[in-house]
């Protein structure tokens, strides 16, 4: 795993940024995997602002999110659908039909599960993957306990997981009970992953994942296991292990 250190969170999106702006001018086709949350919100701006300089095009690119909640329409001002078209996809010229996202309103959602799977495959499988990491070690969402082999599949989501997402929410009991997600073996099929961190809150998590203890107890861990993962972090994120000099064991840049 390497990481690269930056010094603050307007760091970490722009070098994250970078990455994925030098890979989707490529031109190619392309499958970006993209996650939601409070983290990725920097680097969508970063590639709002490269857009409008007239600098990238993602006419050639497929989006695959990693997960929605059951219930929610993509109307919802909390759900996943909204939040890449406010965040990201308005902005830019994907087109609609290559934004691939969970339909958490399916009638069918064991269906949905795989027809997902099945539209990555379409895709050519996840070329980068952007992930962030939640307080508990979840990738996705999946939770601590959530088996290595699992794909895309309904969740129930952690009571932390629910704490940490309140706020976005009017109360906490309007935080849904459960989501889709792209499963563990899914998101380890990606050929290149970026988790990106930031914070205080985040470092002793950081800190745990870099010890290398691969269990299904800390979904994270298991991108030790994967062959091309970076971690951009900043400083904030990286604090607990400055601390107990853990950086010894990774080139962090
Ligand atoms: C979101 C997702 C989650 C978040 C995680 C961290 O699509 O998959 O795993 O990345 O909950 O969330 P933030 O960035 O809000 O701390």
């Amino acid at each position: 795993m390497k990481i690269i250190a930056c010094k603050d969170y307007k760091e970490m999106s722009q070098t994250a940024a970078k990455e994925i702006i030098a890979l989707v001018k490529k031109g190619t086709p392309f499958t970006l995997g993209l996650a939601t949350g409070s983290t990725p919100e920097g680097v969508y701006r970063e590639l709002v602002d490269d857009f409008n300089q007239g600098q990238t095009s993602y006419s050639h690119v497929t989006s695959v999110n990693l997960d929605e909640y059951v219930g929610l329409s993509k109307s919802d001002l909390n759900s996943y659908h909204y939040y890449m078209q406010a965040k990201l996809f308005q902005y830019i010229d994907l087109p609609s039909d290559q934004q691939l996202i969970p339909d958490g309103t399916a009638q069918d959602l064991e269906a949905e599960c795989e027809n997902y799977e099945q539209n990555i495959l379409k895709s050519g499988g996840v070329d980068l993957q952007i992930l962030g990491i939640g307080h508990n070690g979840h990738i996705g969402f999946n939770e601590p306990g959530t088996s290595f082999t699992s794909r895309t599949h309904v969740v129930e989501l952690a009571e932390k997981t629910r704490k940490a997402n309140a706020r976005f929410f009017p109360s906490i009991d309007q935080v849904p009970t459960k989501a889709v997600t792209m499963g563990i073996a899914t998101i380890m099929e990606s050929k290149r992953i970026l988790l990106l961190v930031s914070g205080k809150s985040k470092a002793d998590t950081i800190a745990r994942l870099l010890n290398g203890t691969v269990e299904e107890s800390f979904p994270a861990s298991i991108l030790n296991l994967h062959a091309d993962v970076t971690v951009i972090a900043d400083e904030e994120a990286l604090s607990t292990i400055n601390e107990n000099k853990m950086k010894k064991s990774y080139s962090i840049g």
